[in-house]
């Protein structure tokens, strides 16, 4: 029985060398798990002896038993110093691989730039918000009794045809036949209409011509502004529109003609000229002695109040109106039409706004 006890402990003895031996030369966590359940779990190597230990008894089994333990602590503490160990290697293995070196300049970023007609509709709504215009809206698909009719046009008059109108086929009600609206103008009406006086409204949209060339192009934008009030006359419509002009062009020194002209919907109606110099082959306005038309605009004619539903024997109003790209290329030299709406990313690198501009 002695010499089976000693053989025991010989077996223990072998057991604790080759477990430490095989737990210092594991090199990683995964491993160390397995070894960990093929030494200390339900089926391990050192459970297995233990287990052996109930065929035994009296001092042979104190001996043993106490021999065993200390196997079990030794190997079970070498063990955990090996996770901690393999734990704190794979920590800075991946600290190494996720570095980021702060240092390197940083790759540069493709930002998109802001369109020319963003920044110059921005830029006139900033202005017209700051004499107490509010915003107004209207249909893109418009009748011709709001596009025509209702500002003062009446059926088979020549304007009809000047402005190239896109009729939408088969489409009509009430209003009359459905059109891709020429101009922002019936965005008047609708603001008279849902408005009391006195009222400022300013609108900026797309229009709709049949006519395609370096200056003109099927679909552009207008800004439309109206002022009614009980005092309201040209007066005002001279100064809103100096004001305006100087501020937008950022040039004091702006000078403006009221010529003559004629629109259905105003009247008297007076065309905008702003004066200008050609230095160095550049426009320079607010110098010189030529003359660039610039907008339309006028008292509005009492037959349009009327459509808006407002009394014009207490009411007077003031109207004007602008092509928005032709405002764009004028401030900021954009030659070709065409440019604005052909989506070239060249074209929008060249001409558009960075977003830190101001
Ligand atoms: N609607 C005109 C056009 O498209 C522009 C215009 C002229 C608007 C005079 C106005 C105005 O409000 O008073 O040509």
């Amino acid at each position: 029985m002695a010499v089976k006890t000693e053989e025991k402990l010989l077996e223990t003895n072998k057991l604790r060398a080759s477990c430490l031996f095989e737990i210092q030369s594991c090199d990683n966590l995964k491993k160390l798990e397995t070894l960990k359940s093929a030494i200390l779990g339900k089926n391990g190597k050192i459970t297995e002896v233990m287990k052996q230990l109930k065929t035994l008894e009296g001092d042979r089994k104190r001996l043993l038993g106490a021999e065993i333990n200390s196997l079990k602590d030794i190997v079970t503490k070498k063990m955990n110093e090996k996770f901690s160990e393999l734990e704190m290697k794979e920590l800075d293995k991946r600290m190494r691989s996720e570095f980021i070196d702060i240092s390197l300049p940083p790759r540069s970023e493709n930002v998109g730039k802001i369109h020319p007609l963003t920044k110059v509709e921005e830029e006139v709504s900033n202005i017209l918000s700051s004499y107490g215009f509010a915003f107004a809206d209207g249909p893109d698909i418009e009748s011709e009794y709001f596009n025509f009719t209702a500002l003062n046009v009446p059926d088979h008059h020549p304007a009809r045809a000047m402005h190239d109108t896109f009729y939408v086929h088969k489409l009509a009600d009430e209003n009359g036949r459905k059109l891709l609206r020429s101009h922002t103008s019936p965005v008047q009406i609708y603001a008279m209409r849902e408005n009391t006086p006195p009222m400022r409204f300013f609108s900026v949209g797309r229009v709709y011509r049949s006519d395609y060339d370096a200056t003109h192009t099927p679909m552009f934008s207008q800004i439309e502004g109206i002022m009614i009030d009980k005092n309201v006359g040209f007066s005002h419509l001279k100064w809103i529109l100096t004001d305006f002009l100087r501020k937008f062009f950022e040039v004091k020194s702006l000078r403006l003609r009221f010529r003559p002209s004629f629109f259905p919907f105003t009247e008297p109606s007076a065309e905008v000229d702003i004066n200008y110099e050609i230095r160095d082959g550049k426009i320079v306005f607010g110098v010189g002695n030529k003359w660039l038309e610039i907008c339309g605009c006028g008292t509005i004619h009492p037959n349009v109040l009327k459509s808006g539903n407002i009394d014009s024997s207490k009411y007077h109003g003031i109207a004007f109106g602008f092509g928005l790209e032709r405002l764009a290329s004028l401030k900021y030299g954009i030659p070709d039409l065409r440019g604005y709406f052909e989506f070239d990313e060249r074209w929008l690198n060249t001409f558009g706004f960075s977003h830190s501009a101001k």
